[in-house]
């Protein structure tokens, strides 16, 4: 049997698209490995969002190629973000790959694996990499539950529900990698939700380049609601589900039903993530970001008002053309100001082709770096304080999976998405369990299952 493995880079998008490919590949056959070493073939899924990102993924493909040299049956193919921002021109740089798939087109991957592995059998030269960059029209309508049934149930899963971004922040290549923003029909993501929870899932993640405008060209306002809070109520109705996620978001994309469902619809949870980018207006201007500090400001009031205990989180760039230092300043006190528990926290990189890439006045790296360092601290100390004030309470929390390590320990996730480790047996996976917090750190917490006698 061929033993395959898939690394992912990147987002959860990335995540959702090697599961999706693994398991086709199960059912074709194909034995799925954790173990690299193991591997007769592998695949990276990539991610194009920084330099870093493709560097990492570029270094391991050229390093998997040395293999192949020592082994030619050994094969390498290169998916995903990167394939699509690259092209072939990737083939100059690593003229050894098998396979180069863009991200419209994963679901070919068993063909073209099996056509490289027939080919192989035979002797002579070494067979063209195979290529297929295309997009694919109506993609999004063939998205189906990428889970088979020999699949291992999940607690949480994935579902995407839409593809493509037509937002055109100049900073971002997601528009040229996965292309234009399309959404898939609400009643085949609802189906696909059902199958899950009757299969254990408790809890799903509705995944998308930006979420929030799920469906907002193909399917008409309810009621004055837009068609993603109408998906979202019509998933928070399926009994024994017990959480809805979704990411990633715009915050353009939190109008008010969107806000008032964080008060109605208690599977939402009690966290939001939302994208700031910056906290200066003439920075969000030039990033193409539409709305202000301001503005961004009173939506977080709003949260607030409509769910007092909101926990939030948000991206940050650092280091965008032109952020002088009182445009730093501008992001750093709003960013204090409003506290946010979680965050990622960027050094602007240029991606070529994008407009930002053309902007003049660039930030040093060293100036990047101590704004990045600054944001950091302030970070720290937020998530602190607030995980922090948890020590003694008594918190929801939906066991996800068995922590790495120490064993015995289960991993979960309070209402407002903190991490929490705790000593519990495996059959209360998926179950919601009242857990009494003992310890914070900056990143997680601790504690013990509450016993009901
Ligand atoms: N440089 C740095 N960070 C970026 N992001 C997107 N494009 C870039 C870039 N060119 C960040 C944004 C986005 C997150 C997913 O990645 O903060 O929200």
């Amino acid at each position: 049997m061929n033993r395959v493995h898939i690394k992912t880079y990147g987002c959860q998008m990335n995540e959702r698209d090697s599961e999706a490919v693994a398991s086709l590949l199960r059912a074709r056959g194909y034995a799925m490995v954790e173990d690299e070493a193991e591997a007769d073939v592998v695949l990276l899924n990539t991610c194009a969002v920084r330099d870093l990102a493709e560097q990492k993924a570029m270094g391991k493909a050229a390093h998997l190629n040395k293999r192949k040299r020592r082994n030619p049956r050994f094969l390498v193919g290169v998916l995903g973000c990167m394939a699509q921002n690259r092209g072939v021109d990737l083939l100059d740089r690593l003229p050894d790959l098998d396979l180069l798939v863009g991200t419209q087109k994963f679901h070919r991957v068993p063909d073209m694996l099996d056509n490289l592995l027939a080919t192989q059998s035979g002797l002579g030269p070494r067979p063209k990499t195979l290529v297929d960059l295309d997009a694919e029209a109506g993609s999004q309508n063939e998205i189906r539950g990428h889970i088979s049934p020999g699949d291992a149930p999940q607690v949480s899963a994935y579902i995407s529900i839409m593809q493509g971004c037509n937002m055109h922040c100049t900073f971002c290549i997601v528009p040229k990698t996965r292309g234009e923003e399309r959404s898939r029909p609400m009643d085949d993501i609802v189906r696909e939700a059902e199958e899950l929870v009757a299969n254990g899932t408790r809890e799903i993640t509705l995944l998308g380049q930006i979420v929030t405008s799920y469906g907002r060209r193909e399917f008409p306002m309810v009621d004055g609601k837009t068609p993603f809070v109408q998906l979202l109520e019509r998933l928070h109705a399926l009994p024994n589900l017990h959480r809805i996620r979704f990411t990633s978001p715009h915050p353009s994309g939190y109008k008010p039903d969107l806000v008032a469902a964080f008060r109605d619809l208690p599977k939402l949870g009690e966290y939001a993530h939302l994208p700031l980018q910056s906290g200066s207006d003439r920075i969000l201007r030039a990033m193409n970001r539409p709305y202000t500090a301001d503005s961004y400001r009173r939506l977080i009031d709003k949260l607030r008002e409509a769910q007092p205990k909101m926990w939030f989180s948000t991206d940050i760039i650092v280091g965008f053309p032109g952020e002088a230092d009182a445009d730093f300043a501008a992001t750093r006190d709003l960013f204090d100001d409003i506290g946010f528990e979680m965050a990622y926290l960027f050094k602007y990189s240029t991606r070529t082709g994008t407009p930002a890439a053309e902007m003049e006045d660039r930030i040093p790296e060293d100036i990047a770096e101590a704004r990045h360092t600054e944001l950091m601290q302030i970070l720290e100390k937020h998530s602190l304080r607030r995980n922090e004030a948890l020590v003694g309470t008594v918190e929801e929390v939906l066991p996800q999976e068995p922590a790495r390590r120490p064993l015995g320990r289960l991993l979960g996730r309070t209402r407002g998405y903190r991490k929490v480790f705790f000593d519990a047996p495996e059959r209360l996976l998926g179950e919601l369990t009242q857990v009494r917090i003992t310890k914070a750190t900056v990143a997680a917490l601790e504690g013990e299952v509450v016993v009901n006698d």
